[in-house]
Formats: structure tokens, C-alpha cells, sequence
């Protein structure tokens, strides 16, 4: 087996990279495929959102160089995590010493692929050389977006870096979809946008939605994953619909 790697990026803040990955993860792992979490974001959200450790030896020790085995078991069965915590703010600059600054996570991944089915990469709100890393190890991108008034901006500069990434330094990098999260879908400015988005990229969004829902909100601060904390949420159902959907976009892509 190779692992499919699979991404989450957006460089605007609080579009549900985290919670999004954390959650897909879980699911994935609960469908009994060897799954891997790196949390690549110096807040270190996706760790506390799986009850990881953060001062473990993370992401931080792996990419920057020390041989500190990184990787951490959790409670969850077959989900494994590579925790970050704040250190991991220095990597951005600390990387642009090193030769193949932009291959760092590709080359680390090597030892890994044939271990895992599924990596699964929690990227920052910034397009640094941490995301870079990610763009060009990744086999996968799912770009989670909230249907706001600003949203198809930012989304047209992230599509642009893919186009970019795919004509260089990654080639098989693949736009696995557009997720819209946080979704009302009693305000009509929320159903417009989605309209929008719909129209621009087709079938490239992903048909499931992740509605706004307070459960989703409040599972992180018990260190649980949706399903785990209220498997009959509204919100645990679209994630266990979406992931589905995610399972078929990669058997297809
Ligand atoms: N579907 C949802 N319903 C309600 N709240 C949500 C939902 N998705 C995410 N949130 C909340 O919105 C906030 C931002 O989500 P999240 O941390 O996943 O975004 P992010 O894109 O990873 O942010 P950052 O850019 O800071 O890394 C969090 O407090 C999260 O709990
Ligand atoms: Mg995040």
C-alpha cells in the first residue's frame, strides 16, 4: 500500500481547516484504515482536538531535524498523530536554511508511505513554507471554505498556488474538492455564495455540506472528535457523509 496523502488548506483563518481534518481523520481511522494526523500549525489545534500530547517530540522535531521518533499513538484506534505545539512557529524560518527547503516533508514521508492508508495533513492560515512542504508531499488537497462575502477571493488565490504547485514542484497533486463548512442554510447570503462557488467549480465541490452545529463547536474542548462525542449530531452525520464522499472522490482520483 502507499498512503494517500491529503491535505487541508486555506490561508484565511477559522474556515474549519482543523476541525475538518481532525474529524475526517477519525472517521477514516473508525473504517478501519491505518491513518496518520500531522498537525502542521504552530496553535497545535488538531493535537488537543484528538487529546494528543503536545510536548511530545512533533512536527517540529521531525521537519527541523533532531531523530526524535515523532510519531504518537492515540485513543483512537488506528489514528496515530505528530503533535505541534508553538516551537513549530520557528520552522518557517529555521527551514529556509536548508537545502530542499520546500522537500522536507516528501523526504520524512518516504519511511512512512507504505506503513499508513491515509495521512492527513492539518495546514496553518498562511501559504510559508510549512504549506509549501504539504502542497508538494501531498497526493491529495481539500480546500474547506466558509460561504462568506470574501470567500471566492481567497479561494481563486488558493487555486492559483495549486495550479502553480501542479506545474512544478508537484505535478500529482490533485484538488480532491471544495468543502463548504459552517453553513447556515437559513441565511440567504450563505445560500448565494454556495451558488457561486457551485457554479465556478462544479462538480469540484464536494456535494456534501457541513451545516454550522453547536456540537462540532464544543467536541474539541473534551479532546473528542465529533463522532466520539456525539455520534447523532447533525454535525457528526455531515462529517461521516462527507468523509464517505471523500473515500470515493480518492477511488476515483
Ligand atoms: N461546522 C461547525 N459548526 C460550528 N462551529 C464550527 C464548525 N466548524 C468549525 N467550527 C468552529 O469554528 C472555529 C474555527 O474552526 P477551525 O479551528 O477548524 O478552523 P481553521 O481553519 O483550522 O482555523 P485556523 O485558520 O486558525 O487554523 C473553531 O472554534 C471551531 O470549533
Ligand atoms: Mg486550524
Amino acid at each position: 500500500m502507499t498512503a494517500k496523502i491529503i491535505m487541508f488548506a486555506n490561508q484565511k483563518g477559522g474556515v474549519g481547516k482543523t476541525t475538518t481534518a481532525v474529524n475526517m481523520a477519525t472517521i477514516i481511522a473508525a473504517s478501519r484504515y491505518k491513518t496518520l494526523l500531522i498537525d502542521f500549525d504552530p496553535q497545535g489545534n488538531s493535537t488537543s482536538g484528538v487529546n494528543g500530547d503536545k510536548n511530545h517530540p512533533g512536527t517540529y522535531e521531525w521537519m527541523v531535524g533532531s531523530q526524535l521518533s515523532s510519531i504518537q499513538h492515540t485513543y483512537i484506534p488506528d489514528l496515530h498523530l505528530i503533535s505541534a505545539n508553538m516551537n513549530l512557529a520557528a520552522a518557517d524560518v529555521e527551514l529556509l536554511q536548508k537545502h530542499d527547503k520546500e522537500f522536507i516533508l516528501q523526504k520524512n514521508l518516504d519511511k512512512y508511505k507504505n506503513f499508513y492508508d491515509y495521512i492527513i495533513v492539518d495546514c496553518p492560515p498562511s501559504l510559508g513554507l510549512l504549506t509549501i512542504n504539504a502542497l508538494t508531499a501531498s497526493t491529495h488537497i481539500i480546500v474547506p471554505m466558509q460561504c462568506e462575502y470574501y470567500a471566492l477571493e481567497g479561494i481563486s488565490h488558493i487555486m492559483q498556488i495549486i495550479q502553480r504547485i501542479q506545474g512544478g514542484f508537484n505535478p500529482n497533486l490533485q484538488l480532491l474538492g471544495i468543502l463548504l463548512t459552517m453553513y447556515d442554510r437559513r441565511s440567504s447570503l450563505n445560500q448565494q455564495i454556495a451558488n457561486d462557488i457551485r457554479f465556478h467549480f462544479q462538480q469540484k465541490v464536494f456535494n456534501s455540506v457541513i451545516p454550522r452545529n453547536v456540537k462540532i463547536a464544543e467536541a474539541p474542548s473534551h479532546g473528542k472528535p465529533i463522532i466520539l462525542y456525539d455520534v447523532k449530531s447533525t454535525g457528526a452525520i455531515s462529517y461521516m457523509d462527507a468523509t464517505k464522499e471523500l473515500l470515493q472522490r480518492v477511488s476515483i482520483n
